[in-house]
């Protein structure tokens, strides 16, 4: 099993997106797919059509003795399976409560799934607590999409630092480039700066409307726009991370 995280301590940059399209063309390879959406805005959730379980509570999900498989549910794709958003502000308490119990919390619950699936994603919310220090911990792979603003480089650098000050191996952190507008003066010189730092993969997401779309369509892009640049994007992407890991 080979965990993914997307986070970024910003928001509304991409992480849903990619979390939702990434799972998808892994399970369309033929991996057992399992899509964790721990954040409690649920997105991930609403774009797989899935709400949780009403008899399944937050602690049975990350507390000392939760039982993950209870709230694992099926999508309508092959090989994807979902552990839905809990969106109530309970669950959030409880939540951060158990996050801040241990810092091992959800490494130690997703092992219970290590002989299950072949990749897990998580879709982070944004922002640096114990949540996020639960998810570097478990995470093999730390994906942040990055929009290349001059502000996106100081929360990159501030991650870079989180990462430092809790003592986690940062070689688990990489990157990508999305809603990139190569028109722009600035994006192109963020890329070229950033590129530089080996944690990028080459391959980026550019600003376009087939990712809004997603919404509408309630999908991952393959399934209502295979032909689309967007998903060539996404394609391009996910088969650079996937070799990088495999
Ligand atoms: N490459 C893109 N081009 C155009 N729009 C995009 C692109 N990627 C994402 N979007 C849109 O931008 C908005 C934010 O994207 P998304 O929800 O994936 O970000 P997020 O980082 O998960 O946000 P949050 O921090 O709120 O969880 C959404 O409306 C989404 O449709
Ligand atoms: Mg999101």
């Amino acid at each position: 099993m080979f965990t993914f995280a997307l986070f970024n301590l910003k928001g509304g940059v991409g992480k849903t997106a990619s979390c939702v399209n990434f799972a998808y063309l892994a399970a369309k390879d033929g991996y057992k797919t399992l899509l964790w959406d721990i954040d409690p805005q649920g997105a991930t959730s609403f774009y797989y059509k899935v709400k949780p379980k009403q008899k399944v509570a937050m602690k049975d999900l990350v507390g000392k003795d939760a039982e993950l498989a209870d709230s694992i549910m099926a999508t309508e794709y092959e090989n994807l399976d979902i552990i839905p958003a809990d969106i109530t502000a309970k669950a959030h308490d409880v939540m951060i409560d158990e996050m801040q119990a241990s810092k091992k919390r959800l490494a130690t619950v997703l092992k219970q799934l290590k002989n299950d699936y072949d990749f897990v994603f998580i879709d982070c919310p944004p922002g640096l607590s114990s949540l996020a220090e639960n998810i570097f911990n478990a995470a093999d792979v730390v994906l942040m999409p990055i929009i290349p603003t001059t502000l996106s480089v100081r929360t990159y650098n501030m991650v870079k630092d989180f990462f430092k000050e809790k003592n986690i191996d940062n070689k688990k952190m990489t990157c990508f480039f999305t809603m990139t507008d190569l028109r722009r003066t600035m994006h192109n010189e963020v890329m070229e700066e950033l590129y530089k730092d080996k944690r990028f993969f080459e391959n980026y997401i550019p600003y376009l409307s087939d990712v809004e779309k997603m919404g509408v369509h309630k999908a991952p892009l393959e399934e209502f726009a295979r032909s689309s640049y967007a998903a060539q994007c996404y394609r391009d992407l996910w088969e650079e991370i996937k070799e990088g890991v495999l």
